[in-house]
């Protein structure tokens, strides 16, 4: 009877705990995330919140490795791509297939998505959606009074941001941060040189490919929209620079669609107030947020990892969240009726790019390459953006970084 009182009272106070690591700190991403500490708090859990400002989450990996150097690693953390593979052989990732297997995770996504959150073939992360990283947001007011419509080839965008300039408005808000110039450079990246080129440069890290007639003219647009950004976008957070456009101050933002969840978190409509469109030339640079859990101790934290797991699967958290966050839903069967134009040309462009193989995964955003391949690519693509580097230079230090980074 000792025995049944002490479980029972143990019973009684285990109580769902996590700690969560994550970047989601502007309008739009607070909002998101508010939506899992609200449902987690719903069923009893006590959620720790350790949010690290920065955009892309350079800044949040930077204080995960120091977490977990000092033996103190957060209990659930938002992490993507091949990055959970890299802390999975650290040996330091909890499993959560119980709750994956229990909830049928493997019939409710695609198969390239529960690929990533896999280890050794066991879930040890929850995907909570999809963004598509290459967009073009656009002022819907800015656009009319200029005569222009929204660009479908690069061609007809250098001819409207120079119209634009003319008339005093800066054709491309940009935020100077490395990851920007990345996000930028690959959806050029695709758009010019399509997807196989897209796959041996960027994913196969091909050599020719990086030192390709192709690759040099994706550096030489790059090079004409550093000309359409105003003098101040050194440093500028991205969310900033989606609010030059929601003010008319700029007319365009080359962004994922966590823009999207930006302007709505303002109050803006898509399709009135601020204009979605593809980034020229198409193809679908796909990334995938996620929750990667870490080996913790004490019956509380792993209620609370699974909970978490169990929640960022459920069918009204993957809507609510991703209304919110300017994604679409990681599970296949939420339906979009209740999402906008441009998360239904989100999903239907997948569809089709995953038809016909031009689904690929984002660099900028961790989904194609371990971190050290990445960031020699993003490096030298900064080095470029913010000097006056030719392209051919470009093409020569890019293929020297990637050999040196391997
Ligand atoms: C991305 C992340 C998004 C988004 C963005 C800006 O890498 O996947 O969820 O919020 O960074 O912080």
């Amino acid at each position: 009877m000792a025995a049944a009182m002490v479980l029972g009272a143990g019973a009684a106070l285990a109580e769902p705990q996590a700690e969560v690591l994550h970047w989601w700190t502007s309008g739009g991403e607070a909002k998101s995330v508010q939506v899992l500490m609200d449902e987690f708090a719903s069923r009893g859990g006590t959620w720790t919140d350790m949010p690290v400002a920065g955009g892309g989450g350079d800044a949040a990996m930077t204080a995960l490795r120091a977490r977990v150097l000092s033996g103190n690693a957060p209990t659930a953390v938002q992490l993507k791509g091949p990055a959970i593979q890299e802390w999975y052989e650290e040996g330091v990732l909890a499993n959560i297939n119980a709750v994956a297997m229990a909830n049928n995770w493997d019939e409710l996504l695609p198969e390239a998505i529960a690929d990533h959150m896999k280890c050794d073939g066991e879930y040890c992360a929850a995907p909570v959606n999809v963004h598509r990283v290459n967009w073009i947001w656009g002022n819907a007011q800015v656009l009319a009074d200029a005569g222009l419509e929204m660009p479908t080839t690069w061609a007809e965008f250098n001819a409207a941001a120079e119209t634009l300039q003319g008339m005093g408005i800066t054709p491309l808000a940009h935020g100077g941060q490395s990851w920007q110039d990345a996000t930028v450079f690959e959806s050029i990246a695709v758009g010019l040189g399509g997807a196989d080129f897209f796959r041996a440069a960027l994913i196969d890290l091909d050599e020719a490919a990086l030192t390709s007639d192709t690759m040099i003219a994706v550096f030489d647009q790059l090079r004409i929209l550093r000309g359409f950004v105003d003098d101040d976008f050194s440093g500028r957070d991205w969310n900033l620079a989606t609010a030059m456009v929601m003010n008319g101050e700029a007319a365009f933002q080359i962004m994922g669609d966590w823009a999207k969840g930006e302007f709505m978190a303002a109050g803006l409509v898509p399709g009135k107030d601020f204009l979605c469109a593809p980034t020229p030339g198409g193809g679908y640079l796909y990334n995938v947020d996620s929750f990667a859990m870490f080996s913790v101790e004490g019956q509380d934290n792993i209620d609370g990892q699974n909970l978490l797991a169990e929640l960022i699967m459920g069918e009204n958290f993957q809507e609510v969240f991703n209304l919110n966050k300017g994604s679409i839903p990681a599970r296949l069967d939420v339906p979009l009726d209740a999402f906008d134009y441009c998360a239904g040309r989100s999903g239907y462009d997948m569809d089709v790019a995953s038809g016909n193989g031009s689904l690929l995964p984002s660099y900028a955003h961790g989904m194609a390459l371990r971190g050290a391949q990445a960031g020699a690519i993003t490096d030298t693509v900064t080095a470029f953006f913010n000097s006056d580097m030719s392209s051919a230079d470009a093409v020569t230090a890019l293929a020297l970084a990637v050999k040196n980074s391997m």
